[in-house]
């Protein structure tokens, strides 16, 4: 492949645009905002709760925000789809509303852990339920005016518990201080700064007190480094390529991807280097490598966690073995990821050892088109095409309408390039 091309918004940071635009006061404008499902699951919810927010171009949204007290009580469910991110989130600040509120999604997000989210909450005097076993969605939320700070060491490093509480902070008496084990994406952090919204360190805490009111902003959003990967991954496999994926964001919480993949004999570069909204962004360039496997584990884990269906396509191609340990919340994801990858990478060839926390992928070897399945996982669908290119044969991938999740125009990009 040889070209240059963008990728959609980061999914992540357009979650919270949304979120503090809808927030803030008056006009918010966020930019290269992209309209996949999940985010477009959290406009459609801020609408539902009288915000109002207008698409004014084809990657613009404009927001007329309504403060952090002018929320007002939905009719009906709440809809997140496919996105944990949004219910995870949203559920902090419902928490906190002088209204209830349900939170539903479809059925994969139906069986992902909200106990994570509502053990928190709960302590900080919020009404929450979940609909079985007291982990899974729907979420049924009485909003309560006078939650309590709290002091809170986060079980896993997770961004998405990790902004739920900020976001409860924000309707909490006294000052809420969060601690994360891990490195996770700082997406929430960074924009409450862009927003003015006052966060403190205390050592590797944050802590959090109501916001004085705070005005809308406007918002460029970097490319999606999870959506580049990739792109960048086939750039990687196929020998004499040269591509370039334009205006990426490489936060040092996301790039994780970057540095497995120079462990892997892959040549990367920076290049432009600037900021858009409080976030790093660069063009990155890749070129054809030869890859070798290598070793995953520890914090690298949490700064690569959505990449890892696409690491897995690179340890196939790559010569030698492949470890990855610690990676036990890829279970949890979308789709059990570990479980998903071990199956197809079988169905191409691959020899592939299954463990609780990781997979071991014994990489080099012939790849054979193979009918795959995306277990209705948007990466681990987009993770397969790729691997279909580099692979002998014709692959044929089930159920992938899912790919609208996170990145609508996959399949035109991969076409371009693979013209
Ligand atoms: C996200 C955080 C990560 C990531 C998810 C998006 C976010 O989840 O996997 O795709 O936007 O905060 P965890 O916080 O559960 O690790």
């Amino acid at each position: 492949v040889v070209g240059d091309v963008r990728v959609p918004g980061d999914k992540s940071i357009g979650h919270r645009a949304v979120i503090f635009g809808s927030l803030a006061t008056g006009t918010t404008i966020i930019d290269n905002f992209s309209f996949g499902e999940d985010n477009n699951s959290t406009v459609e919810i801020f609408r539902r709760l009288g915000v109002p927010i207008l698409p004014t171009g084809p990657n613009r949204l404009q927001i007329h925000g309504v403060g952090t007290e002018g929320l007002r009580a939905p009719t009906g469910d709440l809809d997140c789809g496919n996105s944990g991110t949004t219910m995870r989130l949203l559920s902090g600040m419902l928490a906190g509303q002088p209204f209830e509120s349900r939170l539903v999604g479809d059925e994969s997000l139906s069986r992902r852990p909200m106990r994570r989210v509502i053990e928190p909450l709960r302590q900080m005097g919020a009404m929450i339920d979940a609909a079985r076993e007291d982990n899974f969605p729907p979420l049924q939320i009485r909003g309560n005016t006078a939650l309590q700070a709290i002091r809170y060491q986060l079980p896993v490093s997770s961004a998405q518990i990790k902004s739920c509480l900020l976001l409860a902070g924000m309707w909490a008496e006294g000052a809420t201080q969060i601690t994360d084990p891990g490195p996770s994406r700082d997406h929430t952090e960074r924009m409450m700064q862009h927003f003015g919204v006052k966060l403190r360190r205390r050592g590797s805490s944050l802590v959090i007190e109501k916001p004085a009111p705070f005005e809308g902003r406007e918002i460029d959003v970097p490319g999606d480094i999870s959506s580049a990967a990739f792109f960048l991954a086939l750039g990687a496999a196929l020998p004499e390529s040269e591509l370039v994926v334009r205006r990426v964001g490489i936060n040092a919480t996301r790039t994780g991807v970057f540095d497995v993949m120079r462990q892997m004999g892959v040549e990367l570069e920076l290049l432009n280097v600037d900021e858009s909204a409080g976030e790093p962004i660069a063009d990155v360039l890749v070129r054809g490598s030869q890859l070798r496997g290598t070793t995953i584990e520890g914090e690298m884990v949490v700064r690569a966690i959505d990449e890892f269906p696409i690491i897995c396509v690179l340890a196939a191609v790559a010569r030698g073995t492949t470890r990855i340990r610690n990676a036990e919340e890829l279970r949890v994801k979308e789709s059990d990821r570990i479980a998903a990858m071990a199956n197809e990478l079988s169905g191409f060839g691959v020899p592939v050892e299954e463990h609780r926390d990781g997979l071991t992928i014994h990489g080099g070897n012939p790849l054979i088109g193979s009918r795959a399945q995306s277990y209705g996982d948007h990466r681990v669908a987009m993770s397969l095409a790729i691997l279909g290119c580099l692979a002998d044969g014709t692959t044929e991938i089930m159920n992938v309408d899912c790919i609208g999740t996170s990145f609508p125009t996959f399949r035109t990009i991969l076409h371009e390039l693979s013209r």
